[in-house]
């Protein structure tokens, strides 16, 4: 066997590392430490086989190499290009054997030390992807299995004073990729910091702080053991603000403390000495137990408000900046998140420092997952198989050591998606023997056989609804069924924030409201993994799976977040934060109730504002009294004689929580939460129809429309060209429209139904215009269409039936659907082409931002204007988007005239392209602007649901085709 052969062997070898020390704590030391982050030397091998000994392991032969930073993907630098799979392996199935296409990457960094990193000194890696060989000058130092665990060598025989060289051969592939098929990019590298670490010769190796509260008495019980090679060492313990100085391995009962909460996050400063080293711990009491069904945190039941989060930057992979984290995390708090699932591995280790901090419940989760055995019907799955055994346990061994003392973490998880097993069974049993302080989430195991909390991913609201009474399907093992029905409910996965959406997000809430068991869950993602890209044009845009030319891809399933990759918010991020507010404010007329949500607060820090506002004016502001709620209290508040008096105008009065003072993830003033009481005004009246109708052979005019003879179709108002006038039942269809609700199996995606009855394609023919007297003394105009498609019985009967009194034009559309249609349509409403780009839209509704039937929660009712391009929301696959809802009146601004529409209220949607340009599109660079005005005017529309990863639209928000009627009133005048 040749040496190649030898050094691919050990890739194919399931075992874990070798030649690492035992996992610990990340330790806040005051021993000498040293960043070896920076450039390094590094080149690129298609194989194992084709990677050379060639002496660069000790420095030598250097000269193929070329610079990259360090923390980095290489595939981000320029070599090679990134890959995305969901489920799919990029490489055959044959356990443990790794390709052979299997990109080698060889780091080399050369680095001085001083005397004070000798005799001894450990390197440490915070994550390589995927599995590395380690040599210090040369000397072989061990291996690395798991990307985003932390791996630890003892470096003191191999380390000199003065110059060393560190080499490090990073294999894209391994036996152990076969443990990491989360559904995300492929990228290979040292992604993580590297770290140098003084070991001081009497010094501290580990620190496990237990820090628990009882919520009775509000005593803190603390006790912190220190080791040093796996030994228990006597260690001097000093807490300053709570007077306390003591040893390690003694247990203390502190009167009075603070306990720890995502909502108050309280910690106390520990330090733990030996006369050669001194670590710092942040210390947060908090208790977490399981009881009756109930997940509880210091006695209470607390509510997760969460997010699902993955590591991604949108130039740099998976390597987060601090300052990058830290703004995401700042920006999860304001829109009112309080809990994370690091889904699907442990996070860089600052991320639990900010959670502790900042205030976040977290489910820290082992780096595994599996889930390409699907497709193998499980078959051979390391999760079951004994000969992965030692690599799962050390995974979750790796998992837990590291993170251990952070209040933050309220249960540990076993990974994501890799089917039942008993090697997972150990990885349960190895936590809780070493941590017995926090419960076993995993979601894959529906018996829980080695769980604490009974876990789902996207089960439908119907199925959550049981659960949380306590009556879903028994399991068919009576013992399990009855162990598991004394668990709490947590959905570790709902609301796919893929595209637009995610529709159905407050029916949960309402849910988890209600019933005790439930104790919310987190959304599916946080961020999306778009890649950067420029165009021709100098735009950016984000690329997504197919975009590299992998063979096998997901495509745009990677982009499903409520943020974009650069951190922007989409839509769906500010319904969440309002589905999810921990203040409820009910404003009637003349009072505003008020329910203090959150699980330990008070609202002592918030401060109450009232707004009355009409036709955009503000015509009274000012502060409510509102006395300190205590978790759970309501109250109901008058409403000043100002904000109730109203207003002769049809009002909008909003009350507001602020934060009263700042706090470190947001500014005094920031809105926690809101409610309103909207006077919705009164249908415009239809102005008299004193206009008659005049015709020549091709147009016939009323009032200050004209209408082509041919085509029934609105050709002209008042000097405003429009080049097309239809009514509109399509939609350019979301990423939701494309998945199946529920995964029926067999099921149609609604776009598919669509398709085929011709939703998308519908012509008009034209069947009569008639111009008939009115009482008014003019006349009407109706013009009867009927909509159908090719090959198709099917259709729609239009009816537009227009009016005016010489200056306004009022029309009343009047739909009908025709035949047997057995599949929801996506909206009823009109289109309008009209020529030239409007510079500005103004409008009494909802805003800023959009609304579907079933989203929207965030959009406030009032006055808004925007540039028409911002209307749009830039989904990396386009796709219908930006309707404004319950528009009442509408101004479009364009040059030398202004379109003003008031109407029932109706959504509104502006862009510079067409429903089919939109549809077409696989990138936003498709989007090109043909000089025109796409208006939609909608009466109804189709919710969006989650059937891209979950439930379809509910009920209560599907279009099933209807008769329907609605009224517009249009006015041109001149700007
Ligand atoms: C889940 C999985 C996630 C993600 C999601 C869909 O099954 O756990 O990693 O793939 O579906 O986006």
């Amino acid at each position: 066997m040749d040496r190649g052969s030898d050094r691919a062997e050990a890739l194919h070898s399931p075992a874990p590392p070798n030649g690492t020390n035992a996992p610990r704590a990340r330790l806040q030391t005051d021993a000498a430490s040293r960043s070896l982050n920076g450039t390094w030397r590094f080149r690129l091998h298609p194989g194992i086989r084709q990677a050379p000994d060639d002496g660069w392991q000790a420095g030598r032969r250097l000269d193929g190499f070329g610079e990259l930073p360090v923390p980095s993907s290489w595939v981000m630098h320029g070599h090679g290009s990134p890959a995305y799979t969901n489920i799919q392996y990029p490489f055959a199935v044959e356990p443990p054997h790794a390709p052979d296409a299997n990109p080698i990457g060889d780091h080399v960094l050369e680095f001085d030390v001083g005397p004070e990193f000798l005799p001894s000194a450990v390197l440490r890696f915070d994550g390589i992807d995927s599995a590395a060989t380690v040599w210090l000058n040369g000397i072989r130092l061990g291996t690395t299995r798991g990307s985003r665990l932390s791996h630890e060598f003892d470096a003191s025989h191999a380390l000199t004073q003065g110059r060393n060289v560190l080499a490090v051969r990073v294999a894209q592939f391994s036996a152990a990729s076969y443990l990491e098929d989360q559904d995300m990019w492929w990228l290979p590298g040292i992604f993580r910091d590297v770290t140098l670490l003084a070991r001081p010769v009497d010094g501290i190796d580990d620190v496990f702080v237990h820090a628990d509260f009882d919520h009775r008495t509000s005593v803190g019980v603390l006790r912190i053991e220190a080791t040093r090679d796996g030994e228990s060492i006597e260690a001097e313990i000093s807490v300053p603000e709570l007077g306390l100085v003591t040893v390690s391995g003694t247990e203390h009962r502190i009167p009075e403390v603070h306990g720890w909460s995502a909502e108050s996050p309280r910690l106390y400063e520990a330090t733990i000495s030996t006369p050669s080293e001194t670590v710092t711990v942040q210390l947060g009491f908090r208790t977490v137990v399981v009881e009756d069904g109930r997940f509880l945190v210091n006695g209470r039941g607390i509510l997760l408000r969460g997010v699902n989060r993955h590591e991604h930057h949108p130039e740099l992979g998976r390597i987060v900046p601090r300052d990058r984290l830290e703004a995401e995390l700042r920006l999860m708090k304001q829109h009112n998140i309080n809990a994370v699932r690091t889904s699907h591995y442990p996070p860089h280790p600052d991320f639990l420092d900010l959670a502790d901090r900042l205030g976040f419940y977290v489910v820290l989760e082992c780096d595994l997952e599996t889930h390409g055995f699907e497709h193998q019907a499980w078959q051979r799955n390391p999760a079951d198989e004994p000969a992965w055994h030692d690599a799962l346990v050390d995974r979750m061994r790796r998992t837990v050591e590291r993170d251990k003392n952070h209040p933050s973490v309220i249960m540990w998880s076993l990974g994501n998606e890799s089917g039942t097993g008993e090697n997972l069974a150990a990885m349960s049993r190895w936590a809780k023997q070493r941590d017995p302080s926090r419960p076993i989430h995993y979601e894959g195991d529906q018996t829980c056989a080695y769980a604490d909390v009974y876990s789902r991913m996207y089960a439908d609201h119907h199925e959550t609804e049981l659960i949380g009474r306590c009556q879903e399907e028994p399991l068919a093992d009576a013992e399990l069924d009855a162990q598991r029905r004394r668990m709490p409910f947590v959905l570790c996965e709902y609301g796919h924030a893929m595209g637009n959406g995610p529709g159905g997000l407050s029916e949960y809430q309402s849910l988890f409201e209600t019933y005790p068991r439930l104790m919310g869950g987190f959304v599916w993602e946080w961020i999306e993994h778009g890649i950067s890209a420029t165009d021709a044009s100098g735009a950016n845009h984000f690329r997504y799976g197919g975009d590299f030319g992998e063979e096998i891809h997901d495509g745009n399933f990677v982009a499903d977040g409520l943020v974009d990759a650069n951190l922007g918010p989409r839509p769906g991020l500010i319904d969440f934060k309002k589905v999810i507010e921990p203040i409820r404010i009910t404003v009637n007329a003349g009072c505003a109730d008020v329910r203090n949500a959150f699980d330990f607060a008070d609202t002592s820090n918030v401060v109450f504002e009232y707004t009355v506002a009409a036709d955009g004016v503000v015509e009274a502001h000012g502060v409510l009294t509102v006395p300190s709620l205590a978790p759970g209290e309501e109250v109901r508040v008058q409403l000043p004689d100002d904000a109730s008096r109203g207003s002769s105008r049809p009002a909008i009065v909003t009350v507001s929580a602020r934060l009263a003072t700042a706090t470190p993830w947001a500014e005094a003033g920031h809105e926690i939460a809101w409610g309103q009481f909207v006077a919705t005004p009164p249908t415009p009246p239809r102005p008299r129809a004193t206009a008659v109708v005049v015709t020549d052979a091709a147009v016939a005019r009323l009032g200050p429309a004209a209408f082509d003879r041919t085509t029934g179709s609105l050709i002209d108002l008042d000097g405003l060209r429009i080049s097309s006038f239809r009514a509109n039942f399509w939609r350019a269809p979301i990423d939701n429209d494309f998945g199946v609700a529920d995964f029926i199996v067999g099921g149609v995606p609604v776009e598919r139904q669509w398709t085929d009855t011709g939703l998308d394609r519908l012509h008009p023919r034209l069947i009569e215009m008639v111009a008939v007297p009115d009482s008014d003394g003019g006349e009407v105009l109706t013009v009867r269409m009927r909509y159908a498609a090719a090959d198709q019985a099917n259709g729609i009967s239009v009816d537009f039936v227009w009016s005016s009194d010489g200056e306004t034009l009022a029309l009343e559309t009047k739909v009908r659907p025709e035949g047997g249609w057995e599949v929801p349509w996506a909206r009823i409403g009109l289109e309008l082409v009209i020529d030239g780009e409007a510079q500005t839209v103004a409008w009494r509704g909802r805003g800023p931002g959009q609304a579907y039937p079933d989203t929207g929660q965030g959009a406030k009712f009032g006055w808004y204007e925007a540039a028409p391009v911002d209307l749009h929301v830039d989904y990396v696959r386009p796709q219908e988007s930006g309707a404004r809802a319950d528009v009442t009146r509408l101004a479009l601004g364009f040059e030398g005239a202004q379109l003003a529409i008031e109407g029932d209220p109706f959504a509104m949607t502006v862009r510079s392209f067409s429903q089919a340009t939109l549809a077409a599109a696989s990138h936003e660079s498709d989007l090109t602007a043909d000089g025109r005005t796409h208006l939609s005017l909608d009466a109804r529309q189709h919710g969006v649901g989650t059937a891209a990863c979950g439930p379809g639209v509910l009920d209560a928000y599907v279009l099933s085709p209807r008769e329907s009627s609605f009224t517009h009133v249009f006015r041109v005048r001149a700007r």
